[in-house]
């Protein structure tokens, strides 16, 4: 078990971060004889300084070699005017990786979180859904005309950009027992793009995930749902590029702070082999990913300690279930963020960050998290 990972720690609470959360991972490996073979190398503003590059050749070679790749969070202030620009670097590496099936769970973390909720607890308790957002084209990439007058970015999506992402929203649905069900975002009211879309994704699904049950559901009415009843959402959710942008940062928003959230992006469908074939299959039988926390580098909290380390963590326990099948583990890594954030240490104060209203600092959330995972 185990395999070969790149960390790019990155800028700002990136590093502060992703060393704890990687003191997890040495955990697991102490409790599962297995190894984790780490690359550290730089992308972001770190590199820009030492290689007048936001990230180099070298290492998007690397991340197309290893089985996973762990990144912290790119930016800051200090090279606001650098060109190319810090968070180019993790561009960059995206489209070389090819990982075009960005997962973002929506789910309490923990049952406490629910106070976090800019929702009502009685509309949002019980969520739990994925947000899969096809990552690699749409709107955002192709030919782009600016002038002074006129300016268009063509939204286009080919066969096989579809049909790829739609089968990891199968695979995905297919881990669970009874398989869960999907719901396919578009606007096919009105364009074309989107009709092509949704015809695309009911072939797949049809004859690749019989059992899976497919819905369709328009984007703009989905952005009201995601508010009003995000529970009857409770699946898999799988959009294009701009839809899936918009939205899924609306489902992250409903489950509290930025701090909290993990996030994994994909070069092929999850599970087993059967599905998808060789797409973006790594050496150990997982799938190729990236694994990330939705926040920034968050400079204005920056070298003093306070940063949450709770999305670096959840994002590890994502590269273990996803890249690595270590399912078990992620399982326990999820519970230990749930026991932590609901458990009130002694004198009844909670261990939380200030993200979360607390006074913990990154060490001893991070320290919470360890030794509840020797527990677990
Ligand atoms: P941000 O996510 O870094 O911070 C927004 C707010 O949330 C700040 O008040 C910050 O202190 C807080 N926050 C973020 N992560 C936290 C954590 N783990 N614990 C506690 N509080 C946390 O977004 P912002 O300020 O817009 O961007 C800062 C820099 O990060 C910019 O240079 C931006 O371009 C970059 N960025 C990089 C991303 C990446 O590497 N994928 C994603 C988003 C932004
Ligand atoms: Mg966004």
């Amino acid at each position: 078990k185990g395999g070969k990972i790149l960390v790019l720690p990155g800028d700002h609470v990136g590093p502060e971060v992703v060393t704890e959360a990687l003191k997890i991972l040495d955990i697991i490996e102490e409790e599962t004889g297995s190894k984790f073979e780490r690359e550290f190398d730089l992308c972001g503003g770190c590199s820009l300084d030492k290689h007048k590059d936001s990230v180099t050749e070298a290492v998007l070679k690397k991340s197309t070699e290893v089985d996973a790749v762990f990144f912290g969070s790119a930016g800051g202030p200090e090279w606001g005017h650098s060109q190319p620009n810090p968070e180019s670097g993790l561009l960059r590496i995206r489209h070389r990786m090819q990982i075009f099936a960005n997962f973002r769970p929506c789910k309490f973390a923990s049952k406490a979180l629910l106070a976090y909720s800019p929702i009502k607890p009685e509309i949002v308790g019980g969520v739990d859904f994925m947000f899969i957002r096809e990552n690699c084209g749409g709107a955002y990439y192709g030919k782009k005309i600016e002038e002074e007058d006129y300016g268009c970015d063509p939204w286009e999506y080919s066969r096989y950009e579809i049909e790829r992402v739609a089968r990891v929203a199968g695979a995905l649905a297919m881990q669970s027992d009874p398989p869960a069900p999907v719901w396919s975002v578009d606007k096919a009211n009105v364009l074309a793009n989107s009709r092509v879309w949704r015809r695309i994704v009911k072939e797949v699904f049809d004859k690749e995930f019989p059992q899976v049950k497919l819905q369709n559901q328009l984007a703009d009415s989905l952005a009201l749902l995601l508010i009003t009843k995000p529970t009857s959402f409770n699946g898999v959710l799988v959009s294009d590029n701009t839809f899936g942008d918009i939205l899924s940062d609306e489902s992250g928003g409903l489950t509290g702070s930025l701090g909290l959230l993990p996030s994994a992006s994909l070069a092929g469908p999850p599970g087993p082999a059967e599905i998808g074939g060789t797409l973006g299959r790594n050496s150990v039988g997982g799938v190729v990913g990236l694994y990330e926390p939705v926040h920034g580098s968050a400079p204005d909290i920056s070298g003093k300690g306070l940063a949450n380390p709770v999305g670096q963590v959840l994002s590890l326990a994502m590269m273990l279930r996803y890249s690595f099948n270590m399912h078990r583990e992620a399982d326990i890594v999820d519970k230990a963020v749930e026991t932590v954030l609901d458990t009130k240490a002694d004198g009844g104060m909670e261990i939380r960050t200030g993200d979360l209203g607390g006074k913990a600092g990154t060490k001893e959330m991070s320290e919470a998290l360890q030794s509840t995972v020797r527990k677990l």
